[in-house]
């Protein structure tokens, strides 16, 4: 949604998310993998299926997440075209 709440048992909600908030190597590579490739298997079920975006280039996914963190988890620290590069096999 737009300020970041989720859906119940639809989406998560990003705004408080920990993992926008939380180690950014995971942050980067749940949008470089999908979810289902980086989390916990017992974390908590949803009904729609996030697909990979490891499609969008290295400054757009910077972009993006550092755009998440501004809004949805304020005072984290921004993320940068290199440290996408970095976590691409
Ligand atoms: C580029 C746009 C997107 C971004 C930046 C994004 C971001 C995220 C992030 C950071 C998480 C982890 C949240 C957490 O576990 O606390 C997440 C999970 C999730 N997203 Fe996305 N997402 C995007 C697109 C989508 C789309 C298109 C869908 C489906 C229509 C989707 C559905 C989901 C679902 C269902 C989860 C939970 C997945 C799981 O735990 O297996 N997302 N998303």
């Amino acid at each position: 949604m737009p300020n970041g709440s989720g859906v119940p048992g639809m989406q998560p909600a990003l705004a408080g998310s920990p993992v926008v908030a939380g180690d950014t190597n995971r942050f980067i590579d749940v949008l470089l993998k999908g979810p289902a490739a980086v989390l916990a298997p017992d974390r908590e079920k949803f009904s729609n299926v996030m697909p990979p975006f490891a499609i969008l280039g290295n400054s757009d996914l910077a972009s993006l997440l550092t755009y998440l963190r501004k809004n949805f988890a304020p005072g984290t620290s921004e993320v940068k075209p290199e440290q996408i590069a970095a976590r691409r096999n």
